[in-house]
């Protein structure tokens, strides 16, 4: 298994835990409900998406008959969506509590970058399933 692999996996039972957390602290303070996009970010990009792209990246190929295309571009991609992600939520926090265009501009730069790591995980998908050679 690839470690970059293994560090999707990882990373997205460590959102998992952090949402849970998060989320039973927004049952019990109702104020805390306006983190709900944090909540459910951690939840689907953090923990579903990155277990996708991890067993993804692993059996996709295999179940294809294939080698990944790019385990490079994976690892790339693995660092991009961690730093997408918590940025985008860090940004999103601090805005909220001091709302500034400055923390907009990073909120979106942030979710630009996420947007750049699912495009890779896109092309690299694309380009190993549909490749002409057998592994
Ligand atoms: C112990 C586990 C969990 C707790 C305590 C929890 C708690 C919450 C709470 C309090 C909300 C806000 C609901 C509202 O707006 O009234 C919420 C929303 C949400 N949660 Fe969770 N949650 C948990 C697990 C999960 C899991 C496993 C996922 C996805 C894999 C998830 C995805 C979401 C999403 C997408 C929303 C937004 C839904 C919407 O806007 O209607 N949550 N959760
Ligand atoms: C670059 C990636 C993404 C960005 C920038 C983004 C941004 C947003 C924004 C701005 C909202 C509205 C929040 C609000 O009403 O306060 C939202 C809601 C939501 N998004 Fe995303 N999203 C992204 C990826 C995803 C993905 C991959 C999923 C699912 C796998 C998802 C699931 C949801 C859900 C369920 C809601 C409604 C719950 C909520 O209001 O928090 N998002 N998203």
């Amino acid at each position: 298994m690839d470690r970059f692999v293994k560090s999707f996996i990882l990373m997205g039972i460590v959102y998992l835990a952090i949402a849970t957390v998060l989320g039973i602290c927004m049952l019990g303070y109702p104020s805390l409900m306006q983190f709900k996009f944090v909540h459910s970010h951690l939840m689907m990009l953090g923990w579903v998406s990155m277990m996708i792209y991890g067993v993804g990246y692993h059996i996709l190929p295999r179940f294809a008959g294939k080698l990944l295309k790019s385990p490079k571009l994976g690892e790339l991609q693995f660092w991009l969506a961690n730093i997408g992600l918590v940025g985008m939520l860090a940004f999103y926090t601090l805005g909220t509590y001091n709302p500034s265009g400055l923390y907009r501009g990073l909120v979106i730069a942030s979710g630009l970058i996420e947007a750049l790591s699912i495009s890779l995980f896109f092309y690299n998908m694309i380009a190993t399933l549909y490749a002409k050679t057998e592994a």
